[in-house]
């Protein structure tokens, strides 16, 4: 799920020619923010070695204009039907421009880290959150075999109130993104909602069947969707946090139809060939309601060290375990306390057990192929996305309230976290925390024991 943004003309005069699909305007030149992470090998994170990376914001942030000009191919939630009257012929018609990083989009790295402001008032509109991708070089995602290795790192999360979500995760999106923007103008993305807000899919644009949204002025869905496997390590406000797979069939980046795709955007969320839901691991969810949050065991109130390790090997996924540092203190996954669920891991057994004790009738995890599948999907490389996002479907409840927002907060499994039901309304977000902000950094990625010291 996404906000996206446009940006209002231009009026000064520029030209360029070509005729490819999909390709990159000229008037602000695109510079990637610089963000280094570490490659681990060895044990307890004392062997790790500086990469060079670069951050990319997705391709839907952008302003789309008419090719050498500066009339809007997309304005608000709406495409102009004179530049874009179907899917190719908009693709040969706009190009996708590049960005400001902080100014417009309140987005800045430092030399390990990155920022990410939810509300940013820019010179022609104001921005809603972001999302962006790791990058190898200019024009390739950086791409993750996470099977026998575990990820860290830090996040500051303490300015994220109910409602919204400082992400990171990870997809199965092709290395190079699509079409001559490519990657290097953040193209590409795929996930298990099988994302239908994209204004570019597959290279072409997603005009037809375009409607706008109801409650978003940047926002819509259009005829075609973008489905792949999804791992979300971190889903997560300062009063929730959810590790969750998604499985797909196929794994990699499939390009789905309307309803049929399912997920968030679509009328009937099981229609697709994704698991919308995710097997997931909530501490509050399986009932350990004081282990996260402010001046709780992990405090949301201070920065603190994020641990996941994928166990196996190849593309055989067995195991994914959780742990967190903070103030010198190892902190593991609490036990669960719901009567029944035991684990404080996901397994294909804890998923199995989470589908039984919460009553799930649907539960797509194990449709398309539980956690092998999820091996499968991380085998192909995946890319690392980083995002800020509030939500325009749900109010974010299913992360940090109870959800369905009438059910039982008794029954497992309603009960998410501590927000109110009437909480993460979009509007009153972003009206009441324009400076809500999250701060991701110390990436590290090696062999499992590699990127801290386990005791
Ligand atoms: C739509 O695009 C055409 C050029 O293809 C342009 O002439 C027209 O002004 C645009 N309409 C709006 C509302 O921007
Ligand atoms: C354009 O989008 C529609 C969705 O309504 C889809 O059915 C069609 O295949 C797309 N066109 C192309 C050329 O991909």
């Amino acid at each position: 799920m996404v906000s996206s943004f446009a940006l209002k003309a231009l009026t000064a005069f520029f030209s360029v020619s070509s005729v490819a699909a999909q390709r990159a305007g000229k008037e602000q030149s695109e510079t990637h923010p610089k963000m280094n992470w570490k490659r681990c090998t060895g044990k307890g994170g004392n062997s790790c070695t500086n990469v060079n990376g670069e951050i990319v914001i997705d391709a839907n942030w952008r302003w789309v204009h008419v090719k050498g000009g500066y009339t809007n191919c997309y304005d608000g939630n709406k495409w102009n039907t004179t530049a874009c009257p179907d899917n190719k012929s908009c693709v040969q018609n706009c190009e996708l421009e590049g960005a400001d990083y902080s100014k417009t989009y309140g987005i800045t790295a430092g030399s390990d880290s990155l920022t990410l402001k939810f509300v940013t008032k820019g010179e022609y509109a104001t921005n809603i959150g972001s999302r962006t991708y790791l990058m190898k070089d200019s024009s390739n995602y950086e791409m993750f075999k996470l099977v026998g290795n575990e990820f860290t790192f830090d996040v500051d999360l303490s300015q994220l109130p109910c409602g919204l979500n400082g992400a990171l995760y990870f997809v199965s999106m092709p290395q190079k993104g699509h079409g001559d923007a490519g990657a290097k103008y953040g193209t590409g993305y795929c996930d298990a909602q099988c994302a239908r807000d994209l204004k570019f899919i597959d290279g072409q644009a997603n005009v037809e069947g375009w409607t706008p949204s109801s409650n978003d002025p940047n926002a819509g869905v259009g005829g075609m969707g973008a489905c792949c496997a999804e791992m979300d390590i971190w889903e997560a406000n300062s009063v929730s946090t959810a590790l969750t797979p998604h499985s797909c069939q196929p794994e990699g980046y499939s390009v789905c139809k309307d309803t049929g795709c399912g997920g968030t955007y679509s009328l009937d969320r099981y229609a697709g060939s994704c698991d919308a839901n995710g097997c997931d691991f909530n501490p509050f969810r399986v009932g350990v309601k004081d282990f996260y949050g402010k001046g709780m065991t992990v405090d949301t109130s201070k920065t603190m060290t994020v641990v996941t390790q994928f166990l196996g090997s190849g593309s055989n996924l067995q195991e994914i375990k959780r742990f967190y540092v903070q103030g010198g203190k190892v902190i593991a996954n609490p036990e669960p306390t719901i009567p029944g669920m035991t684990g404080n891991s996901i397994t294909q057994a804890w998923c199995d057990k989470e589908q039984e004790i919460f009553q799930e009738e649907i539960y797509p995890f194990n449709k398309y192929g539980g956690m092998a599948s999820m091996g499968k999907g991380m085998d192909l490389g995946m890319v690392l996305v980083m995002s800020l996002w509030d939500d325009h479907y749900a109010n974010m409840l299913w992360l940090d309230s109870n959800y369905p927002p009438d059910g039982d907060s008794s029954k497992p499994g309603v009960a998410r976290g501590s927000c109110e039901t009437s909480s993460g309304v979009p509007a009153d977000v972003e009206s009441k925390s324009p400076n809500a902000q999250v701060k991701f950094s110390n990436i590290k990625f090696g062999p499992i024991g590699s990127t801290f010291a386990q005791p």
